[in-house]
């Protein structure tokens, strides 16, 4: 079966392009999932490793006193800089090069609007925040997130963002042929609560490579068996959303960002990944091993 977002006729595709078509090139499954071939890998790896090496190099920006739009030009500026193209820049009207998620927000916080609860957009000391970056090099698609802290933060939150991480590590474990995409929400789910946390429903992971967003969605709860089974060759990010208080979110009136309803701590990591014989490769890891510390 064809899944929905397959045209008729295969489009030439642009390393530019932002629509949602995909190729008509290789199997899709009857879940409309993807399987891309081997040497595919090499193209998600090149972009992976761009958006990692991008999280890592905004790192040393990320002080009380920056603004979230100063940083998002760092990473626009990075973008330029290294030649490729920013997916989110252009997509859905979106106009920054990242989200940028302080605090309670859950995600897709745009870069430059007030931090919500404040008058400017300027990261203060105690803050966590999100920095999520998707970069198209030569057509494949490289989306990663990560925490980072400024200054001195409260206990609290950073047991909320080591919880997350493992949440995402955990996530990943589950990921090999013959698992399902419910071994990988269990995982998330169960780590997340055991630790007092609670996992956002209404954000997930998403099937991409030539294309941003694909099936599946990558529910980040969930039970163990249940839903498609992973295969080799199949590409997609988890990127767990966990909150120190209740799961519900609100988007505010912008029409992106998303928060917690109860106003409690919220953080997020994201990797892209490839399915392979034996487990998965992760396309986003930080070249100098930053990812998480
Ligand atoms: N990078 C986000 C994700 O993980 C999507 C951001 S879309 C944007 O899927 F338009 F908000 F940038
Ligand atoms: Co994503
Ligand atoms: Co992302």
């Amino acid at each position: 079966m064809r899944h929905w977002q397959i045209p008729a006729i295969a489009p030439i595709l642009r390393a530019n392009q932002r629509c949602e078509l995909d190729d008509l090139r290789g199997r899709v499954t009857k879940d409309g999932i993807r399987i891309y071939e081997d040497a595919d890998f090499a193209g998600m790896r090149a972009a992976g490793q761009i958006a990692a090496q991008i999280l890592d190099d905004v790192g040393p920006l990320v002080v009380a006193g920056v603004t979230t739009a100063a940083l998002d030009d760092f990473i626009r500026n990075e973008v330029a800089r290294v030649g490729v193209v920013s997916a989110t820049i252009g997509y859905r009207g979106y106009q920054h090069a990242s989200c940028i998620s302080v605090n309670h927000v859950v995600c897709h916080g745009i870069p430059g609007s007030k931090v919500p609860g404040r008058s400017s957009d300027m990261i203060q000391e105690g803050d966590i925040l999100n920095i999520d970056v998707t970069v198209i090099v030569d057509g494949w698609f490289g989306d990663s997130s990560r925490m980072y802290t400024a200054g001195n933060v409260k206990p609290f939150a950073q047991r909320l963002i080591k919880v997350t991480h493992e949440c995402l590590m955990r996530g990943i474990a589950a990921v090999k042929p013959g698992n399902t995409f419910g071994d990988i929400g269990f995982a998330i789910q169960s780590f997340a609560e055991e630790n007092r946390c609670s996992v956002v429903r209404d954000f997930c992971g998403h099937g991409l490579g030539r294309v941003f967003h694909a099936p599946p969605n990558v529910l980040h709860y969930g039970r163990a068996g249940t839903g498609p089974v992973l295969e080799e060759g199949m590409f997609f990010t988890i990127e767990p959303m966990i909150n120190l208080g209740r799961p519900e979110t609100k988007v505010l009136a912008d029409e992106w960002t998303a928060i917690t309803r109860d106003k409690s701590l919220s953080a997020q990591f994201e990797h892209s990944i490839g399915v392979t014989a034996t487990g998965c490769e992760i396309f986003t890891t930080s070249p100098k091993g930053l990812f998480f510390s």
